[in-house]
């Protein structure tokens, strides 16, 4: 292994570690919930830290607005405690928690204008007039919709209801906003933009957000942790850079960014953790975790970006192989290689605008640095 891909390993160990002297401001502890025969959630224990931007992340009926419920009390648990600000909420209905949530599908009453839908859980509290006007005030300059009091809800475009919503939960204070995809509707300028305005909120605010998204992009560019979630259980928890770099197992693997996936048996495996796997006779220089020995049964996964195509030379310090096809995506060029007996090998690379095309049939080398990588379960 040559010392600039040891290097690299190294540096992509050092990630930023979870800040953990910050108190706890939602904590949960077995919770479960099942719908008759339907489990929508295995039992769940995480601690959400105060100020944290916190995502649950997983594809469609994963169970990632269930959970959201049970934290804003608009669902009971089947099992499990629950903590909020240190004091269990169990049995506690939404409005006596410190929770304020921003709907999957935006429910602002269309009857009446921002003002009066963001004054609404204020005037059921009984507020002051003086203090109600006020706080919309303040709410609706947070989310740089100041002159739009009097208008009617049918009135604003998909992204000015969704502002409108935040500001709604935001009028409240609450020390934990809880975001069911509330970008989901919205074309991809316009969510781009909400998540800058998101970020800004969420740093003025100082306070605890959770946010649920399918999308990965938006999870990892947005977030300080991230659980991500399958058929009502949590696979991974972590930062971006831990969850994208070191998947747990093939689900949040597959589920983060694309790789090419191949199984095989540990070969050889040195004190230091580094080996190679056997893939159909070909050797693959990978990192083998601890879990795993020389005869484990493994998956590797090896992301498109960091598979390097090059034309085949003199010296192959890799895998040669014929290229079967490339892609022109925009931004990236994605090439696809015919390794043989081990299958097809995909690879992303940044178009930067001088790479002329290798053509279909050419002969190319295939090459990754030894960390790239993942080692994972082939149960
Ligand atoms: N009230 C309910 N009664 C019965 N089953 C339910 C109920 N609510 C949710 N479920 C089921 O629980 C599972 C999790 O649903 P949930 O709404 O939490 O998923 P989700 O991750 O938010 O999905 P989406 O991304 O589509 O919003 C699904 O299988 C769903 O059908
Ligand atoms: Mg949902």
């Amino acid at each position: 292994m040559t010392f600039a891909a040891r290097m690299t390993m190294f540096q992509q160990e050092a990630s930023p570690m979870p800040d953990d002297t910050r108190e706890t401001a939602v904590s949960l502890s077995g919770i479960g919930k099942t719908f008759g025969d339907t489990t929508a959630l295995e039992p769940v224990t995480l601690d959400i830290k105060k100020g944290e931007f916190f995502s649950l992340l997983g594809p469609s009926g994963c169970g990632k607005t269930t959970l959201l419920r049970i934290i804003g009390g608009f669902e009971h648990p089947t099992s499990g405690a629950l903590q909020i600000g240190g004091q269990s909420v169990i049995g506690r209905p939404p409005f006596e928690r410190r929770t304020n949530m921003v709907f999957q599908h935006g429910a602002l009453f269309p009857h009446l204008t921002v003002a009066q839908n963001i004054a609404f859980g204020l005037e059921m509290k009984k507020t002051p007039r003086d203090v109600i006007t006020r706080k919309v005030g303040e709410a609706l300059e947070l989310v740089r919709l100041q002159d739009f009091g009097d208008r009617k809800i049918d009135q604003l475009s998909g992204g000015q209801r969704q502002r409108i919503a935040m500001a709604r939960a935001l009028v409240n204070d609450p020390e934990v906003l809880l975001l069911d995809e509330p970008l989901g509707a919205l074309d991809l300028r316009l969510r781009l933009q909400m998540q800058d305005e998101l970020r800004r909120l969420h740093k003025e605010i100082g306070g605890t957000f959770i946010f649920v998204t399918h999308d990965q992009g938006e999870a990892i560019s947005m977030s300080d942790r991230i659980a991500v979630m399958s058929r009502g259980r949590i696979q991974q928890v972590g930062s971006p850079r831990e969850v994208y770099e070191r998947p747990v197992n093939r689900f949040v693997a597959e589920f983060m960014g694309h790789s090419n996936f191949y199984e095989g048996t540990v070969e050889t495996k040195a004190a230091d953790g580094l080996g190679d796997v056997n893939l159909h006779g070909r050797m693959f220089p990978c990192r083998i975790p601890p879990a795993f020995d020389v005869g484990s049964k493994v998956f590797v996964a090896l992301r498109y970006e960091r598979v390097e195509v090059q034309p085949l030379g003199d010296l192959c310090a890799g895998l040669e192989g014929t290229l079967i096809d490339e892609a022109y995506l925009g931004p990236t060029l994605q090439r696809t290689v015919d390794l043989g007996p081990l299958g097809k090998i995909i690879a992303d690379s940044a178009n930067n605008g001088r790479e002329a095309p290798l053509g279909i049939g050419a002969r190319v080398c295939v090459r990754w640095t030894v960390d790239s990588p993942t080692v994972l379960s082939a149960i």
